[in-house]
């Protein structure tokens, strides 16, 4: 599906119907990152994974990106979609995403998934690294981000038993634009620290990690379910960054046993919010 949202024609796919999910997906993929939730969505369920702009089949615009441009377009998406509240699940940047949402437009997140990511902002040295990916990528384009992710991307038992999962992975990252690559490197370089609005999130939140994960350290993960209020906390076995494909059966049941426990959506009049 795809309709002109917030300035560029944005792409998304839909499964099921109730009760709306938004899936945001990390960098440098596309919504096709959640098939395995939307092939298994929960029911009573509406399951949407939007391509973020320049990504997938979403038009990229010409502005600078930022964590905040990405969660404006989500906004709009819902405003198309009619949709006033959503559970808000974020994978890696699909979280710094989801904190810029938590914190800009809290009355329109549900409850929140935050998978593989953390609230801080970037040291010194992590911040010029995206700097340097970004101007390598703009000079040999999208191998210079495979090359500096892939080997970081899954555990080794998933190179070992799932190498369609490292070829799928691969291929999206090959087929992203160079450009789109760059503006987003400086967009996640330039991001906010959220750790501060932890403690005022006031809704629902589950936290997963895989245990394997060397992009996201545990101890940021840790972070995450120690300071959000009555957060549930996942660490999945033997799985890298990206749980939802490495373990799409474990990750799908956790999230279905999430989704079957939430309390019902609020109006917006009840919603008491700590920030
Ligand atoms: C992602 O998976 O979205 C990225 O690894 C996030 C990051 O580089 O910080």
């Amino acid at each position: 599906m795809q309709a002109a949202i917030n300035g560029v024609r944005l792409h998304w796919r839909e499964a099921g119907a109730g009760d709306p999910a938004v899936f945001i997906h990390g960098f440098p993929f596309r919504s096709t990152m959640w098939g395995p939730q939307l092939e298994a969505v929960a029911g009573g369920w509406r399951f949407i994974a939007p391509d973020l702009r320049g990504y997938g089949n979403s038009e990229a615009g010409d502005l600078p990106y930022s964590m905040d441009l990405f969660a404006d377009d989500i906004i709009a998406l819902l405003d198309y979609l009619e949709i006033e509240q959503a559970v808000i699940c974020g994978l890696s940047m699909g979280g710094y995403i989801a904190f810029s949402l938590v914190h800009r437009y809290p009355h329109r997140v549900r409850a929140l998934i935050l998978a593989a990511t953390r609230a801080n902002a970037d040291s010194v040295e992590a911040r010029q690294s995206r700097y340097d990916l970004a101007a390598r990528v703009r000079v040999h384009g999208a191998m210079a981000v495979v090359e500096s992710m892939l080997p970081k991307l899954v555990s080794g038992a998933t190179r070992i038993h799932l190498p369609q999962v490292v070829d799928f992975v691969k291929n999206m990252m090959q087929t992203t634009n160079a450009e789109v690559m760059a503006r987003t490197l400086e967009g996640m370089a330039a991001r906010a620290d959220y750790r501060a609005i932890l403690p005022g999130i006031n809704m629902s939140a589950m936290v997963v990690h895989g245990d394997q994960d060397e992009i996201i350290s545990r101890e940021d993960m840790d972070l995450l379910a120690r300071q959000v209020r009555g957060a549930k906390y996942e660490v999945v076995s033997n799985v890298g960054h990206l749980p939802n494909l490495e373990a799409p059966d474990v990750f799908n049941q956790m999230l279905q046993t999430f989704l079957r426990v939430l309390p019902p959506a609020l109006g917006i009049g009840d919603l008491t919010l700590r920030f």
